[in-house]
């Protein structure tokens, strides 16, 4: 059966006042829609922590430094209900725009250090627009627990300090990013890849690892970064917009993996900008 789609925050908070004033947990999984194995690994980590799971699908324009690209962000919200349905989740928030950004909207919830770096300094703007997304998703679901999806980690450490910060009382959990079977992190972005530009990102993983590789041998990150680019470039992608080996901690830019370490590359193929990050 599929969930119940709400679009207003009145009965969302119907719901979840319900929900509370009987003890039981919420656990909420925020995403932009176009559903895949990723975030449906999200949805069983929530079903398994919290009592009560809300999926919302919201394509946050705050978040987009380029009209384009959220033009064709896919939005396919009748498809996501129908993924949805087999995990019995409690409810699908797709809020109408106004429920989150209502006339006179005035308020960026912007995080300091963390965003100035990797998407941030590509995207400008763009951990603001999730920062302030995510608040308000949280606050607004009164989730206890919120599952975001390694693949991007960046993401993931700055919505963890954002909660921390504003003391909003919801634990975020990372989950691991899921792969297709050649290695391609799984991504709503994808779906706009040619099956010739799917072989191409497919590549990217795998000179991922070799890299990776040679830094748990001890290899030093700079010397390695224009080889990287050079076989990433060679496999057909079109431009490489950073490799970074940073701590994955405090996302430091490191010179060697001498300590818990994330290596982290965005680069286009087939017109579509594709991130990853492994552990190293
Ligand atoms: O990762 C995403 O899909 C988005 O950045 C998020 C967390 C749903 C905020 O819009």
């Amino acid at each position: 059966m599929t969930a119940p789609i709400l679009r207003r925050l009145a009965d969302l908070r119907a719901l979840t006042s319900d929900w509370q004033s009987t003890g039981q947990t919420i656990g909420v999984v925020p995403t932009m829609g176009a559903l895949h194995q990723g975030h449906l690994s999200l949805v069983e980590a929530a079903k398994a922590g919290c009592d009560r799971v809300i999926v919302t699908i919201f394509v946050n324009p705050k978040q987009f430094n380029n009209p384009e690209d959220l033009a064709k962000y896919p939005r396919t919200e009748n498809e996501d209900a129908q993924k949805l349905a087999p995990y019995g989740v409690d409810a699908i928030y797709v809020p109408e725009p106004e429920e989150i950004y209502p006339q006179g909207f005035a308020t960026t919830v912007s995080v300091a250090g963390l965003t100035d770096v990797m998407e941030g300094e590509f995207r400008p703007g763009h951990f603001d627009g999730v920062a302030t997304v995510v608040a308000k998703l949280f606050l607004q679901t009164q989730a206890d627990r919120a599952y975001f999806g390694e693949k991007d980690y960046q993401q993931l450490m700055i919505v963890t300090r954002m909660a921390r910060d504003l003391d909003i009382g919801t634990e975020v959990v990372g989950c691991p990013t899921v792969r297709e079977p050649s290695g391609l992190a799984m991504s709503s972005r994808n779906l706009r890849l040619t099956p010739e530009g799917l072989e191409v990102a497919a590549n990217k993983n795998r000179i991922m690892n070799d890299l990776a590789s040679a830094l748990q041998n001890g290899a030093e990150f700079g010397p390695l970064v224009k080889l990287a680019e050079a076989d990433l470039l060679a496999a057909g992608f079109t431009q490489v917009e950073y490799i970074q080996l940073r701590s994955a901690e405090t996302l430091e830019p490191l010179t060697h993996a001498s300590r818990p370490a994330r290596l982290f590359a965005a680069a286009w193929a087939d017109g579509v900008r594709l991130i990853d990050n492994i552990p190293v």
